[in-house]
């Protein structure tokens, strides 16, 4: 290990994430009855700029009046080049009550735009006398915001998740797409010639780099790193792969843009029973291995070693947090 000790931000459980309008509010109720793990309500680009006031009424409202259970509360903001943004921190951190957990700061560029929204939240909360100190969750979505996503993880202490904003950050650095997620037919390799052998075509994944990046930055600084939407809500296939690539390389999780993707994103996101078996069988032989003066050893034919059981400590305190969610 190195000296440096990556502090670990706030734990939660963050298998599901589900959007919802703020001016829609004939689905906050379904939201808040839903098995999601967290809920933003959206300020920003689901809802249209003649709505943005309303929105942000329905929100306070809501934050105020509906019982939400268990879940996680956050409010998507809006951009800190528009306007609405410091009304947003203002009217929902005074008026909302002390439910709201967290804020989302879409399309973070620097790490001054982090220190920016801390500012003025502290101000807020000081004034208000708040206790509960809000947390930030980064939309990395502009080619700015990945081409700072370190700084931007480490910028301030509220920090708490790092989100894959696909769509915006398809415009941002111009790939050719217009879906929201998901694999491009273009984005592939084909094998080389060999004789007359039929040549394969392979899809890759185009978002692999911008996630794993993700990842790393906000692993590297103790925070979570979610993927972003999957627009075909008609394509749970489509989405369980989507949710799947970015499951095995890091991710905590992923939103849901439609209640049908939350149970989909609850079970890829929670280590299925058998992987909690065999990460409890690697501690088991760890400790008998250990015992014995070992620091590797065979288990089902495969090395195991310390690293594995970081791994399988991982898999198993995850299952304990889900079973007692
Ligand atoms: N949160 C809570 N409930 C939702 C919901 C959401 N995000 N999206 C849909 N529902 C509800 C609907 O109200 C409907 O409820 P009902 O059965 O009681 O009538 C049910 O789920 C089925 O919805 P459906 O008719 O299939 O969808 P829709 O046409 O009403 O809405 C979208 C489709 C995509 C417009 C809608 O899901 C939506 O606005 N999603 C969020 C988009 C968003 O926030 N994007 C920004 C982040 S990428
Ligand atoms: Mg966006």
């Amino acid at each position: 290990m190195s000296f440096h000790i990556v502090e670990q931000a706030t734990p939660r459980l963050n298998r599901s994430e589900l959007a919802v309008p703020g001016s829609r509010t004939e689905l906050f109720e379904k939201a808040a009855q839903s098995d999601v793990d967290v809920i933003f309500l959206d300020c920003e680009d689901a809802v249209a700029p003649d709505e943005k006031e309303q929105a942000r009424k329905n929100i306070i409202e809501a934050l105020n009046d509906i019982d939400w259970g268990t879940k996680t509360m956050s409010v998507r903001i809006n951009g800190l080049d528009t306007h609405y943004m410091y009304r947003d921190v203002v009217d929902i951190l005074e008026q909302g009550g002390d439910r709201l957990d967290m804020i989302m700061i879409p399309k973070v560029g620097t790490a001054s735009d982090v220190y920016a929204v801390d500012m003025l939240v502290t101000q807020v909360e000081d004034a208000m006398g708040r206790t509960k100190r809000i947390g930030f969750e980064h939309i990395i979505e502009t080619a700015l915001g990945m081409a700072n996503v370190n700084e931007i993880a480490s910028a301030s202490k509220r920090n708490e998740s790092l989100h894959f904003g696909v769509a915006d950050y398809a415009a941002s650095t111009k790939a050719r797409t217009t879906v929201i997620g998901g694999p491009h037919p273009d984005y592939g390799v084909l094998t080389d010639k060999d004789g007359d052998a039929p040549r394969d075509y392979h899809w890759g994944d185009m978002w692999h780099y911008a996630i794993s990046r993700m990842v790393v930055a906000a692993r590297a600084n103790g925070l979570r790193p979610v993927d972003g939407p999957f627009g075909d809500f008609q394509d749970p296939d489509g989405y369980r792969a989507q949710a799947n690539r970015a499951a095995v390389i890091g991710c905590e999780g992923k939103w849901a843009i439609h209640p049908s993707q939350v149970a989909l994103a609850n079970e890829i996101y929670s280590p299925s029973e058998a992987e909690v078996t065999k990460a409890k069988r690697i501690l088991e032989a760890m400790a008998e291995a250990q015992r014995e003066g070992k620091g590797a050893v065979s288990l089902d034919g495969r090395l195991i070693d310390l690293a594995s059981i970081r791994q399988a400590e991982n898999m198993v305190a995850k299952a304990a947090v889900i079973s007692g969610a």
